[in-house]
């Protein structure tokens, strides 16, 4: 089967012929149609997460994916072949990903796929859907809180947005002028244009008392650091990539960490109820083939995603 993969840390990804992979005890066997793209599946390939993550190679590259079941390994209760599912097909430890014709998933990460959209658009919904929605849980977003969200043109950005703003929060989204309006269509209630000066004196200067809830995806300690300044006394201040630190935080104030997702299956079939219902958007910003990859993560590493990027397989 055709598969995009590194067989070493750092190595460039490529197209390779791997063998067809065999369910196991509570295996699932999926035929992907499509892949969905997140910055976590280059940061792996570049061994950024070190021995904290166990890894064999050929690594095959990417979590999340949608398709059909193709083969149930023995014990699996919840799916039968010729299901429509969706979830996380990352198994680092055994060289498994999702860009890929075939691919194994533990039953417990995956679920059932939402019945009225593509294979490509529930591609875009695992990781970063599980990660907005653990976000505005842990955060505490609810009715009439003002919340910050630095990074919101991207994919987890765009569905906390719409998931914060479901629970009535009023929303201060960063964003270019160009998806600008998008954001507003999301649920928004405002942009602040991250590339025409600092975010924290533009929403000072219009919101002087603060925001209760930041959340940032894009900072580095110093510019988290310097997002705080917008957070009242007593607010939330919450970092995707490890850059808070809980005793300065303390120190000001405020209740403050660094976040780490907890997937369940549970989540994934209340994102994909959601999108059935109507009320979740799945904003799929590109769509290439499976070859064209290595671009694809090129482009993610910029870090300029503008929704989610999905490889049709
Ligand atoms: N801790 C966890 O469990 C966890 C879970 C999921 C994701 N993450 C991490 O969270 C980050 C975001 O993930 P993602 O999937 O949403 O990424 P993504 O789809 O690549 O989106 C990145 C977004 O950030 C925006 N951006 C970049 N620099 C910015 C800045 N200085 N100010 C405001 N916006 C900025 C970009 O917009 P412009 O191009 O307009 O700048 C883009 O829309 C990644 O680093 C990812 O690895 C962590």
């Amino acid at each position: 089967m055709r598969a995009v993969a590194v067989s070493a840390f750092g190595e460039r990804p490529q197209l390779m012929e791997l063998p067809q992979p065999e369910p196991g005890p509570g295996e699932v066997l999926v035929r992907l149609s499509a892949a969905g793209l997140n910055p976590v599946d280059w940061k792996l390939a570049d061994g950024m997460f070190g021995d904290a993550v166990p890894v064999s190679f050929p690594l095959v590259l990417g979590s999340d994916g949608a398709g059909e079941v193709l083969a149930i390994g023995p014990g699996v209760r919840r799916f039968t072949v010729g299901d429509a599912v969706f979830g996380q097909f990352q198994r680092p430890q055994h060289g498994g990903g999702s860009y890929c014709e075939l691919a194994l998933a533990d039953e417990d990460r995956i679920a059932h796929a939402a019945r009225s959209v593509t294979y490509a658009t529930s591609a875009a919904l695992p990781t970063a859907g599980m990660t907005a929605y653990n976000l505005v849980e842990e955060t505490r977003i609810s009715e009439g809180k003002r919340v910050l969200i630095v990074g919101a043109t991207g994919g987890v950005g765009t569905f906390a947005t719409q998931l914060a703003a479901g629970r009535g929060a009023e929303v201060i989204a960063t964003s270019r002028p160009g998806m600008a309006e998008l954001m507003r269509n999301l649920g928004a209630a405002e942009t602040v244009d991250h590339s025409a000066g600092a975010v924290a004196d533009q929403v000072l200067a219009a919101h002087p008392d603060g925001v209760d809830v930041l959340i940032d995806m894009a900072g580095g300690r110093e510019e988290f650091a310097e997002l705080t300044r917008t957070v009242r006394d007593g607010g939330t201040a919450v970092s995707l990539i490890g850059s808070a630190d809980a005793d300065e935080l303390t120190e000001s104030n405020l209740r403050g960490f660094n976040f780490v997702n907890r997937p369940s299956p549970q989540l994934l079939e209340i994102l994909a109820g959601q999108v059935d219902a109507g009320r979740l958007t799945v904003l799929v910003g590109r769509e290439v083939a499976l070859e064209e990859a290595p671009e694809a993560l090129d482009a993610s590493r910029t870090g300029r995603a503008q929704g989610k990027t999905v490889l049709d397989i």
